[in-house]
Parts: C-alpha cells; structure tokens; sequence
C-alpha cells in the first residue's frame, strides 16, 4: 500500500527490490536489434536511461522463433542472444538499476516474412486484424495483416513451455526477472479478448477458459524462476489491434482473481501486476482508438488498483503531473514512463527538478539506425548526466 504522500521520487519496496524512486521505464520496442540479437547500441540505449535502484523494463522480447511482428527485435530463445543480453545488463547493474525482460509473442500480429518458413502466424483464432491496422515489414513498409492460423489445442502447451524456457534464460542473462506481455492485441491478450477469442475448445468461451493461457504461461513462468521475479503486464480497456472485450472491467478483474488467488496458492507474490491506462490508445501510437470519458478510465484504473494485493504499476499518456496525481491519490505504486522516456534518457533528473524535456521524435520509434533517435536524445547538462547516477 503506496502511503498517502507518495511522490515520483519516494522509495518504494518492491517485493525484493528497494526501489530509490517510482519513475519505470516503460517497455518499448525499439527495432535496433540486428537479427533479434541486442547490440552494443541496446546496452548504450538502456544505460543512458538506468538510475541508481530505479526500475526499467526491456522492450517485447522475442520468446520463440515463430513470436516476431517487427523488424530487428530481440530474442531471448538462443545462446547468442542470451549471451549479448549479458553485456546490455550488465551495463544497466553498472549504474545500480533493476531490469526486468518482458516476454513476447505477437501471435496473429505478424507476417509470414517474420516466420519459419513462410508459415501463417499463430494465433488463438484464424480472424485476421481488420485492415485497420498495418503490419510494419522488414523494408519499411507497411502490409496488411495475413490470416493467422489457430494453434491446435494441443500445440498450446508447446508455446507455454516457450515462455518458461525464455523466462529462464532471462535469468541466465543477468535480468533481475521478467514481466509477461499479456497487453495490446498480441498473443496472450488474442486469448483473454471475447472480441478475438472465438475458439470452442477449453481456451475459448467462458472467462475461465480465456484466462487459461494466460494463466498457464504465469504458473509455467513461475516453476522455473520465482514468483518474485515475475511481471504481469494487461490491458483490459486497450482495443489495439482489434483487441476488444464485451467486458474490460469484468475481464481484468477476473485476471486479477485469478492472479490474487495464485499467489494465495503460491503463498508468494508476484513482482507486481502492469495495467495500461485506456487512455493510451487515443494519445498513443495510433490515433485511431476510441478513448474512454476521464471518468471511466479512473473508475476502470481505480478498480483494478484496489483489486489487485500487490504492486501495481500504471502506464500509458502520463505527464509528471499526472504521475504525482496518481500517486498521492494511491492509485498506482509506481508509474511507467514510455515516449518522454525515449527522448529524455535522463528523464528522472528533469522530472526531479522539473526541468523542460525533449520532445520525441515518431518517425525514428521503428528504425534501425543505432544512433539516431535511440541514443542521441541530449541529456540536460553535462552535469546532469553525473548527477543522474546518484539519484
Ligand atoms: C515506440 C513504442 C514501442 C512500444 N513497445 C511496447 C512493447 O514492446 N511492449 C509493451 O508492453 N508496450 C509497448 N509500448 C507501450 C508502452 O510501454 C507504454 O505503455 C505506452 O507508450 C504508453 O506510455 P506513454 O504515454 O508514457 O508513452 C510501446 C510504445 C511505444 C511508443
């Protein structure tokens, strides 16, 4: 429980880890790692943005060679991206900072160009994404989302056990856990969304069943490295990619159940739960969302906090302002910052001392370039620069 003067810049105990502020790197797909394998860049990238005892979370992380929906996003599925994982965390633990993996599959977001063979994607369904939306391909361009095809109830446990495995080579890279990516239209969320969902057998249908995979991938993630090394990431209320719900509170409140009930079983508790506030997808990467009145997002959020018996992170169209806001009014225990964190590496030394900050650039979010608009972000001063490793 956040007590009542929480600010951005109060210490926080997360589970094991003694955060020094509550300012969280959001996860963020970058597109910089060649061939899914994190460059020297990456461990620059991360870096610039670690604080002594802050909290950063990698972008999607690829759990499996079938998992890509983007061009040059990392794996965590081999020996040598595991083992160029290594060097990004050991720069980030250089500077006393805490890093968590998200683990990723984007299921029927892809493209036949990023899977084996030319194969359809995987997905819960075989609905493609609507033409709404656009694949980004490898050469810049943007396509229309293919059929996916619908994993047989049997391949199911074979793409879980793909998340154990990613989960304990987080471990083995240094990562100081992970958080599963069960948000934004991609795999998990396929099965979580009555919107998406349309299978008959035990993974479709009733609410129960939608939160199996979801459940299973939690409980498989946890046998291998601990509950208190594991995230959740969710998003109940974002449609992204088609991702709708007859029922978004009813859907995260029933994750949350069943999450609450697991670490009751567990007798041990997640490293904390992240919920992606609605308003995200009106401000955020498309502009094609359909946001939610101010009231029913708080009352959404709210629900959701006071649900939850553990950490709660929020994310999605946060200001330093609106952070504060959060806090003080206990609605959230940490905040997690995306696009200000991609233009202000320092960002926790300008919110501190409420500096101006950079504004990010969209166009250079998906590009492979390993300078521009990745690490080249000014900081405030050559001193501020020094002064963010002792904060
Ligand atoms: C370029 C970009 C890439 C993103 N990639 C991911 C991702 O890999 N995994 C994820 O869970 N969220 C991803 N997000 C969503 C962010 O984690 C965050 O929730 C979102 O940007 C809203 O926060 P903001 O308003 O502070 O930017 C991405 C957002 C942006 C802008």
């Amino acid at each position: 429980m956040a007590e009542k003067s929480a600010t951005l810049f109060s210490p926080y105990k997360m589970g094991n880890f003694n955060l020094s502020h509550r300012v969280v790197l959001a996860p963020m797909t970058r597109c910089r790692a060649l061939n899914g394998i994190p460059q020297p860049a990456l461990a620059e990238y991360y870096q610039q943005r670690s604080t002594h005892a802050g909290f950063l979370i990698t972008e999607g992380t690829l759990v499996s060679n079938s998992a890509a929906g983007f061009p040059h996003v990392p794996g965590i599925y081999n020996e040598e991206q595991v083992e160029a994982w290594k060097k990004v965390v050991d720069a980030v633990h250089a500077k006393g900072a805490i890093i968590f993996c998200q683990l990723w599959h984007v299921g029927r977001a892809s493209h036949q160009v990023y899977q084996p063979g030319g194969a359809p994607p995987i997905s819960s369904t075989s609905k493609p994404i609507s033409n709404r939306w656009r694949v980004l391909l490898p050469d810049g361009s943007y396509g229309i989302y293919p059929k996916p095809r619908a994993l047989e109830t049997y391949e199911i446990l074979d793409v879980v056990e793909h998340y154990r495995r990613a989960a304990s080579n987080a471990i083995r890279a240094g990562f100081d856990g992970i958080e599963i990516h069960g948000a934004h239209g991609y795999l998990i969320d396929q099965f979580l969304k009555d919107g998406i969902n349309d299978r008959t057998d035990e993974y479709g249908g009733s609410i129960d069943n939608r939160c199996k995979f979801l459940l299973q991938v939690v409980k498989a993630v946890v046998a291998a490295i601990g509950a208190e090394r594991v995230g959740v990431r969710i998003s109940p209320a974002i449609d992204h990619l088609d991702a709708t719900d007859s029922d978004p509170l009813g859907l995260g409140l029933a994750v949350i159940d069943r999450l609450n009930k697991l670490q009751v079983e567990l007798g041990s508790k997640l490293t904390y739960l992240h919920v992606t506030q609605p308003r995200y997808t009106a401000y955020g990467q498309t502009e094609s969302g359909r946001p939610g009145t101010e009231e029913e997002e708080t009352h959404l959020i709210r629900a959701f906090r006071k649900a939850y018996q553990g950490t709660f992170i929020c994310s999605g169209g946060f200001t330093r302002e609106l952070g504060m806001q959060a806090l003080a009014q206990d609605e959230a225990d940490l905040i997690s910052y995306g696009r200000l964190f991609i233009s202000n590496p320092d960002l926790v030394m300008r919110f501190k001392i409420n500096a101006p900050l950079n504004k990010y650039i969209r166009k250079t979010f998906y590009t492979q370039d390993p300078v521009v608009g990745y690490v080249d972000y000014p900081f405030l001063t050559k001193g501020g620069k020094e002064g963010l490793s002792r904060l």
